[in-house]
């Protein structure tokens, strides 16, 4: 079965065609950074209106990437949530009517599940039962996986998902949305051990998380730096000190998934663990869980970096499996801008 995937759920316009024999076949992507970067985050309305404009033409340039032809595509996936409501309803309505059009099934796809699955385009994917651990701009959350649909919810944020605090942080450091990618490489020239910022809620047992203290925390700190340097711009701190704050910050974080993961694969007894979302590109995130997972006498797997941000490759694989056991949309156009994760229902078995 070959498949279109279509994903608009935020600020990234990708789509991908994917073979359940011959495996992905090609994938495009459009950011819309530069579109929302002035603002120092998302534009809901810019976004929806510049999906209009994207989608359809790289959904061309896809099909052309891949050597297929539309009537080659036996089925359309596209993301229903969660995301920006008039975001995902561009990338509905254009699966739906490609798909009546066509005269092939469509599927909605929930977002967070591609995520998660995107690690199976990978070479040597994993096998179920698994512990994921999926980290991006608005989803903070560790998840037994037992199958496709078949997830529970083991622990999330209470508060700021990950990706968020890494974008605030970037915007307290004076660097450009979004402020993860942009943080992580500033870490890398910061100074181990010159600055230490508490773990959240690692001392106490659960699988919770809460990053709004650390934020803080990361506020506060620099703050005192602007006021005991005194140097320069009124507040301003040197370069280095900004580098250094990023790096305790990361740091962190790191190791609050480390012990967070450890913990998630001890309590469930679990050997693999999968990270996936945006947050999953961060390098040192990854380096910091395979040790542990060494240590563990466990397995860990990722997407490549461009599938662990928004991305087509991950709807169009999620839909397929889907499609492939059945599943098909009704006659309504549903997207849900809130849709947990746990309340998915197992494959081929529809909830839609
Ligand atoms: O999964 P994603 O593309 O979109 C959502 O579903 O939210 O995740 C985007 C998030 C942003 O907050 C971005 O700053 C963060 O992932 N991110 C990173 C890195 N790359 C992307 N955070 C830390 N380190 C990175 N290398
Ligand atoms: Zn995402």
């Amino acid at each position: 079965m070959r498949v279109l995937g279509i994903e608009t759920s935020c600020d990234e316009t990708g789509v991908a065609v994917y073979d359940s024999e011959r495996g992905l076949l090609g994938d495009c992507l459009y950011s819309q950074v530069a579109l929302h970067e002035r603002f120092g985050g998302v534009v809901p309305e810019l976004a929806s209106r510049d999906h209009i404009r994207k989608t359809l033409p790289l959904i061309q340039e896809v099909l052309e990437k891949s050597d297929t032809t539309l009537q080659q595509i036996d089925g359309i996936a596209y993301t229903a949530g969660p995301g920006l409501i008039g975001a995902l309803l561009v990338g509905a309505s254009l699966g739906r009517s490609l798909g009546m059009s066509l005269d092939v099934p469509t599927v909605g796809v929930h977002h967070m599940e591609g995520h998660l699955l995107a690690p199976m385009l990978e070479d040597n994917p994993p096998e179920f039962p698994f512990v994921a651990l999926l980290v991006s701009g608005g989803h903070t959350q560790l998840v037994r996986v037992d199958g496709i649909g078949r997830y529970e919810l083991l622990g999330e944020s209470l508060d700021d998902a990950a990706g968020e605090a890494f974008d605030k942080v970037g915007k307290m450091l004076g660097l450009a949305y979004p402020g993860g990618p942009r943080v992580a490489k500033l870490a890398e020239l910061g100074t181990p051990g010159r600055f230490t910022f508490p773990r959240p809620m690692t001392n106490r047992p659960g699988l919770e998380f809460s990053f709004s203290g650390l934020k803080t925390f990361v506020r506060n700190t620099l703050a005192e730096e602007v006021a005991k340097q005194e140097v320069g711009k009124a507040g301003s701190v040197d370069e280095q000190t900004k580098a250094d704050i990023a790096f305790a910050f990361e740091d962190a974080v790191v190791q609050t998934f480390v012990i967070k993961c450890r913990r998630a694969l001890q309590q469930t007894g679990l050997k693999s663990l999968i990270i996936a979302g945006g947050v999953s590109a961060n390098l040192r995130l990854r380096a910091g869980l395979q040790a542990m997972v060494e240590k563990e006498k466990s397995k860990l797997f990722y997407a490549k970096p461009r599938f662990c941000t928004d991305n087509g490759a991950m709807i169009a694989y999620a839909g397929c499996q889907r499609l492939l056991a059945g599943e098909r949309d009704g006659l309504e156009l549903n997207v849900r801008p809130r849709w947990p994760l746990s309340s998915l229902s197992p494959i081929g078995q529809s909830a839609q």
